[in-house]
C-alpha cells in the first residue's frame, strides 16, 4: 500500500554545496537539466511522492538558490547552513522544520536529479512496515568515491565512506546513493547523536546507520537502480543526466502516441507537452512553454519556444516559432519561416521565407514568400493585423501599424504601409517599362567589346 494518503512526510533536500567541479560562477544546483535547475527537479519529485513539505538546506550562495526554490514552489522553506560540516550537519541546518510533526522524513540531494516519485515512496513504504532507518543502496560496477554498505547476515551493520574504507572494505559494490528516510520521532536523537571523528572531521548522516542500532533501531537497506540515484559533480555528469532525463521523456511520448521518426535527436524542455498523434520529425528542439496539439507535424530542423501549435498543423522544415507563438488549426509555417507574438489562424498559410512579428493572421490567409512585418521602427514595436482570406503577394514587406481587411490582395513586391480596406487589391511598385529589342542589342555591343579586348 502506498503510505502517501495516511502518512505526512517531510523531505529535506540537501543543497548547500559548492560544486568545484562543475567550474562555474552559479552553484551546481542551479545548473539546468531540461531547462530546470537541478534542484526544482528534486522537489517536483519530492512533491509527486506525496511529500507534504520541503526544507532546502542551502550554504553556498544561498540568496540566489533560495530565490529560485521559492520561484518555484510555495510549499518549500529555506534553512541556511552556515558551514559546511558534513550531510548530517546539514540536515540539523533544517532542525526547526524537522520538529514538526511528520509521519517520516526523507533526505534528498539536490544534485541527484533523476530519482523517481516510485523510489521515494518504496522508502516511505519501508517505514509504515516498520523500519526506523531506511538507506537507497544501488548496485554498480564503479563503486569508486562512495559510501559502501556493509551488510552482515543480511542486515545493514554500517555505511564506510570511501575516504575511511580498508581495502577490503572498497571491495564492496553495494552503495550508499545518500538517500536516506527516517522515521521522524527518532530522526533528532539519532542525528545528536552522530559526530565527527573520520577523515574528513565531518559529521556523516551516514553514521545514523550505526547510531541507529547501537539505540536497537531498525535499520535496513533497500536497493534502487544505479541510474536513480546519479549525482552530478561535474559537467560530464551533467551531460549525462541530461541524456537519460531526455531518454526518459522520448520513451514516455512514445508510449503516450507521439511519433518519432529519429527519436534521439529531439531535444525536449521540462514543460513540453506533445499531444498523442502528434509527429515529430529529426532535429527538433522544444525551449520553454511548448504545446503540440493532436496531430500537428513538426517537420525536421525546426526550433520552438513560447509556442502553441493547433491540431493539425504543419511546422517547418526549418521553422522557427518564437514566444508568444499560436498555430491555429490546419496552419502552416513552412521553411525558413520565424514568427513571434503571432496569431495565426486556422488553415492559414506561410509556407516560405517570412518573418511574421507582432502580428495576427485571418483564417485562411495565404502568406507569399518573403513576407516580412516591418514591426519594429527601432524604438517600439507595432502590429500587423492581416484579415480572414488575405492573399500576400510574394516578396511584401508590411510596415507596422498596418491592417489588411478580410479578402484584400497585396501584390507582389509592395511595401504597404497604409491599411488596406476588405477585398482591395493593393499595389505598390513602380510602374514596368518594356524596351523592344534592347536585350539582344545590349548583347550584341557586351560580346563585340569583349572579343576586341582578348
Ligand atoms: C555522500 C555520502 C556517500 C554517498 C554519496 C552519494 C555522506 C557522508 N556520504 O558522499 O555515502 O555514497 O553521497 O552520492 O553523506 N552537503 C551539504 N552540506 C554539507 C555537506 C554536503 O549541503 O555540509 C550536500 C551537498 O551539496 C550534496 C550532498 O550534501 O548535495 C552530498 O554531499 P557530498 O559532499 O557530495 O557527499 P559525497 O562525498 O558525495
Ligand atoms: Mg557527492
Amino acid at each position: 500500500m502506498s503510505p502517501n494518503s495516511t502518512r505526512t512526510c517531510l523531505t529535506v533536500i540537501l543543497a548547500a554545496g559548492e560544486g568545484k567541479r562543475m567550474a562555474s560562477s552559479v552553484p551546481k544546483v542551479v545548473h539546468p537539466v531540461a531547462g530546470l535547475p537541478m534542484v526544482c527537479h528534486v522537489i517536483d519529485t519530492a512533491v509527486q511522492s506525496g511529500g507534504t513539505h520541503h526544507a532546502i538546506v542551502v550554504g553556498n550562495q544561498a540568496e540566489l538558490v533560495a530565490n529560485i526554490v521559492k520561484n518555484h514552489t510555495d510549499s518549500a522553506t529555506i534553512h541556511e547552513q552556515k558551514e559546511r560540516n558534513g550531510t548530517a550537519h546539514a540536515v540539523l541546518a533544517a532542525r526547526n522544520a524537522v520538529t514538526n510533526s511528520y509521519d517520516d522524513v526523507v533526505v534528498l540531494y539536490g544534485d541527484v536529479p533523476l530519482i523517481h516519485a516510485d523510489t521515494i515512496t518504496a522508502a516511505r513504504t519501508a517505514l509504515q512496515d516498520g523500519a526506523d532507518i531506511v538507506v537507497l543502496g544501488f548496485e554498480t560496477g564503479d563503486p569508486s568515491g562512495y559510501g559502501r554498505l556493509l551488510v552482515s547476515s543480511g542486515e545493514l551493520i554500517a555505511i564506510r565512506e570511501h575516504k575511511d574504507a580498508t581495502d577490503q572494505e572498497r571491495e564492496v559494490t553495494f552503495c550508499n546513493s545518500g538517500i536516506m528516510a527516517f522515521r521522524r520521532e527518532c530522526i533528532l536523537d539519532v542525528l545528536d547523536g552522530i559526530r565527527n571523528e573520520n577523515a574528513q572531521g565531518e559529521f556523516y548522516l551516514t553514521d545514523a546507520v550505526e547510531v541507529g542500532r547501537s539505540k536497537g533501531l531498525s535499520v535496513i537497506a533497500i536497493t534502487v537502480p544505479e541510474e536513480d540515484t546519479l549525482g552530478v559533480n561535474d559537467r560530464v555528469q551533467l551531460a549525462e543526466v541530461e541524456s537519460i532525463w531526455q531518454r526518459r521523456q522520448r520513451n514516455r511520448l512514445l508510449r503516450a502516441g507521439v511519433t518519432m521518426t529519429a527519436p534521439h535527436t529531439i531535444q525536449f524542455h521540462h514543460d513540453t507537452v506533445i499531444e498523442a498523434d502528434v509527429t515529430l520529425e529529426a532535429n527538433i528542439v522544444f525551449a520553454a512553454g511548448v504545446t503540440v496539439r493532436s496531430g500537428a507535424t513538426i517537420r525536421a530542423f525546426s526550433h520552438l519556444e513560447g509556442a502553441t501549435v493547433g491540431e493539425g498543423a504543419i511546422v517547418g522544415p526549418y521553422a522557427r516559432l518564437r514566444p508568444g507563438t499560436e498555430m491555429g488549426r490546419g496552419s502552416k509555417a513552412g521553411n525558413f519561416v520565424e514568427t513571434k507574438n503571432a496569431k495565426i489562424g486556422a488553415g492559414a498559410k506561410i509556407n516560405h521565407l517570412s518573418y511574421i512579428g507582432d502580428a495576427e493572421v485571418g483564417k485562411k490567409a495565404n502568406i507569399g514568400a518573403g513576407t516580412i512585418t516591418c514591426n519594429y521602427d527601432g524604438f517600439n514595436k507595432h502590429r500587423t493585423n492581416i484579415g480572414d482570406g488575405v492573399f500576400i503577394g510574394s516578396n511584401t514587406s508590411l510596415v507596422a501599424p498596418v491592417n489588411i481587411g478580410k479578402n484584400a490582395n497585396t501584390a507582389a513586391g509592395s511595401v504597404i504601409s497604409q491599411n488596406v480596406l476588405e477585398n482591395d487589391l493593393a499595389i505598390e511598385r513602380s510602374q514596368q517599362v518594356n524596351l523592344t529589342g534592347k536585350a539582344q542589342m545590349l548583347r550584341e555591343r557586351y560580346a563585340a567589346a569583349k572579343a576586341t579586348k582578348s
